[in-house]
């Protein structure tokens, strides 16, 4: 009985999440934060395509790591390094000959699956043939560059934004002169050919990331590391994800990426279960030693106050922007009940939310309404930007409709606005209605 009931308890949650996920997904393209790639020609597996309010969700998300990150140290260096670089890199950094998963393939259907997905690796989940024999599949997506056919002409999407930034180490060096510790930091897209791309924006074959390679004497990797994974708890709090839903996990040994000596996930609960979000990696010397090995040129160090030249050793904050974004609109995503009626808001934190303010005149049709509107609307824009003018259907639904996308504060014009210069501001999450002068509403809204 108590078996039955444990079955039935978690078919329930499990219910639940899997309506949650799908129903992320259908707001999210509904509401134009993200669409399904290349749709109209049945989509391409793996990709996601940012439409407006997506892009402005994600840009705030990047704007605010930039900030804890770049603009608000005094020893981080933004980059921006080329997608496309040259084959003898990933030759260097162990991606061509070690960055794979392991791949079955069905001897009758011939579908192909991730073997360590698989609790039964001999037979096939979907046709329940035979599976053949483990291969290991390199992710790297390889491409030519120019109009050469040869082998000399290959590339490859990058698969970590990483290897660009320690290619130019030595640069940076040359150009700033740092002291250490010091770090790049760098946003872009990496590139996976996933065997199995899945769960919406978790898994995908074209993705986003926040990185950052801090160089170190060795001596000071642990000061370093801590410091660090300190600042990626903080981050979780800037963007308004619940610090008790991410969870540190130490990845032991025999699990690390092969340039790891230690490697702490941080995994995030989503819908369909705990998984990695994160990652902070020390990477020790291995890359700027590859490097140095497979370029010749001399990728070490110089210390001007010691007199040591030396190779340093590398922390690694690894953040996936897409990750972050499942993560943010799934902890949002909430259902209650408002005025009797049944509602879905996007609880946001104000940073992330990709509309702060909507301003509404109260009536369409009444001039006077709608101009004051517009007045008070063109100056907010100018101060706070993000802000959205809607003067379509009653007002009911103009709040569900920015509740729906987590628009933080709605502003309605009325009649009394144009006797008393006050507007009322309701706030998302607790409906709650407020006249506020309009002379205050700069201070007010932007605190
Ligand atoms: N640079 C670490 C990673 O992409 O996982």
């Amino acid at each position: 009985m108590l078996a039955t009931m444990l079955c039935w308890a978690m078919s329930n949650a499990k219910m639940k999440n899997d309506s949650i996920m799908e129903n992320v997904v259908s707001l999210a393209k509904r509401r134009g934060f993200i669409y399904q790639g290349s749709e109209i020609y049945g989509g391409l597996a793996g990709t996601w395509d940012y439409g407006p309010l997506g892009v402005a969700l994600k840009n705030n998300i990047k704007n605010l790591w930039w900030k804890r990150f770049v603009l608000d140290r005094e020893d981080m260096y933004g980059f921006d390094a080329a997608i496309l670089m040259n084959q003898e890199v990933w030759k260097s950094s162990g991606h061509v000959g070690g960055f794979s998963d392991p791949l079955v393939e069905c001897t009758k259907c011939k579908k192909r699956f991730r073997a360590d997905h698989l609790d039964d690796k001999t037979k096939c989940p979907d046709c329940g043939a035979t599976l053949g024999e483990e291969k290991q599949f390199n992710m790297m997506f390889k491409t030519r560059v120019g109009a050469t056919e040869d082998e000399s002409a290959t590339s490859y999407l990058r698969p970590e934004t990483a290897q660009g930034m320690f290619v130019n180490f030595k640069n940076v060096v040359d150009s700033f002169h740092p002291k250490l510790p010091f770090g790049l930091a760098q946003i872009g897209k990496a590139f996976r050919n996933e065997i199995a791309p899945r769960d919406f924006l978790f898994r995908t074959r074209e993705f986003e990331q926040m990185e950052i390679e801090y160089f170190v004497r060795p001596e000071t990797w642990t000061d370093a590391f801590e410091g660090l994974r300190a600042e990626m708890h903080a981050f979780v709090g800037d963007i308004g994800l619940a610090p008790g839903d991410v969870h540190e996990l130490e990845v032991p040994d025999g699990d690390r990426a092969h340039y790891s000596k230690r490697t702490i996930d941080f995994e995030f609960d989503y819908p369909f279960g705990r998984k990695e979000l994160y990652g902070l990696a020390y990477r020790t010397n291995f890359d700027l030693s590859a490097h140095t090995g497979g370029s010749k040129v001399d990728i070490s160090y110089f210390d001007e106050e010691t007199k040591e030249r030396f190779v340093p050793h590398v922390i690694e904050p690894s953040f996936g922007v897409d990750r972050t974004v499942l993560a943010v609109l799934t902890s949002a995503y909430t259902e209650d009940e408002m005025g009797g009626e049944k509602r879905v808001y996007l609880r946001l934190a104000k940073a992330v939310a990709p509309v702060k303010v909507a301003v509404f005149p109260l009536l369409k049709n009444k001039p006077e309404l709608v101009a004051k509107a517009r007045e008070i609307y063109t100056t907010l824009k100018k101060d706070i930007g993000a802000v959205l003018f809607d003067d379509n259907g009653n007002i009911g639904k103009r709040y569900r409709r920015q509740d729906e996308i987590g628009t933080p504060v709605c502003l309605t014009v009325d009649f009394d606005t144009l006797e008393d210069d006050t507007v009322t501001i309701r706030d998302r999450d607790t409906g709650e209605q407020e006249r506020v002068a309009i002379g205050d509403l700069k201070s007010r809204l932007m605190a």
